[in-house]
């Protein structure tokens, strides 16, 4: 079972969208996943739709007992191969809480968690409590980042946000930066996308996702962008595809708990 964090220091990079399509990929494929919303805003939860929720993500943080995370697990209204733990804006309330207790709530929930291929952490677009939870669990953390004016920074932030988590978990690595929203045709996302490869070489993950009216019009549907029929969505459903086969291409790493920084 492979943890994966999606994150993002910034919000509307995408983060949500490529939790999705990553998971509607595994949906497409029968690969079983769970996807977990850490963010209080709860957009991947209202697109998976799930029709009963027991328990929610906050619940789960703030009584993180294996037992619990099992009911809080829920089916989504996309069907069997997808699961979620639904968040609620009760989460918030975690972001503030970042010491070491309290960033291995999730990952400590999750000891039990059997079953799933996959499993897909969304995080709010800081480096709070949330995110952090979402990276002490996670075998790797997939960085999100739109080709803008402020991509390099937004990804150097997020790199060293993974570096700064390493110390509570040995096993976590960079799963790479995944550019979201590129208009092939603009001059400007053309140079930020170079420039970030430029600085960051291989992390910079191929191909990157285009920008493509049908991940709207599929979220707004609530359902996968893998069931969109358009040119469009088939174009981002194929590069999720390949993101995919890379991800579920790592050997995953047992590693143990650092012994923490603080
Ligand atoms: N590849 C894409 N093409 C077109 N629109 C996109 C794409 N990725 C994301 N969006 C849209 O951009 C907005 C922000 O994306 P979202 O995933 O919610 O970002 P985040 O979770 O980082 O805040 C949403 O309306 C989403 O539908
Ligand atoms: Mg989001």
């Amino acid at each position: 079972m492979l943890v994966v964090a999606v994150i993002s220091l910034k919000g509307g990079v995408g983060k949500t969208s490529v939790t999705l399509g990553l998971a509607g990929a595994a949906w497409e494929r029968g690969v079983r996943t769970l996807v977990v919303d850490l963010d209080p805003q709860g957009n991947a939860s209202t697109v998976l739709d799930p029709p009963e929720v027991r328990f929610t993500a906050s619940d789960v943080l703030s009584d993180p007992r294996p037992k619990l995370l099992a009911h809080a697990v829920a089916r989504s209204g996309w069907g069997p191969e997808v699961d979620v733990i639904a968040a609620d804006s009760l989460l918030e309330r975690h972001n503030a809480l970042a010491g070491r207790e309290s960033t291995l709530r999730l990952r400590i929930a999750m000891g039990g968690l059997r079953g799933y291929d996959l499993v897909l952490v969304d995080s709010p677009p800081s480096l709070g409590g949330l995110t952090r939870n979402a990276l002490a669990a996670s075998h790797v953390a997939l960085v999100v980042a739109e080709p803008s004016l402020f991509a390099l920074q937004g990804a150097a932030a997020a790199l060293d946000a993974i570096e700064l988590v390493r110390s509570d978990n040995l096993r976590l690595r960079p799963a790479g930066i995944l550019v979201n929203k590129l208009r092939a045709q603009s001059v400007e996302h053309r140079f930020r996308h170079d420039e970030l490869r430029r600085t960051y070489g291989d992390l910079v993950l191929e191909p990157a996702l285009l920008d493509r009216t049908a991940v709207q019009q599929a979220e707004g549907a609530c359902v996968p962008v893998q069931a969109w029929r358009s040119p469009g969505a088939r174009e981002v459903a194929d590069a999720l595809d390949d993101h995919l086969d890379h991800l579920l291409a790592r050997p995953v790493d047992a590693g143990p708990l650092g012994k923490g920084r603080r």
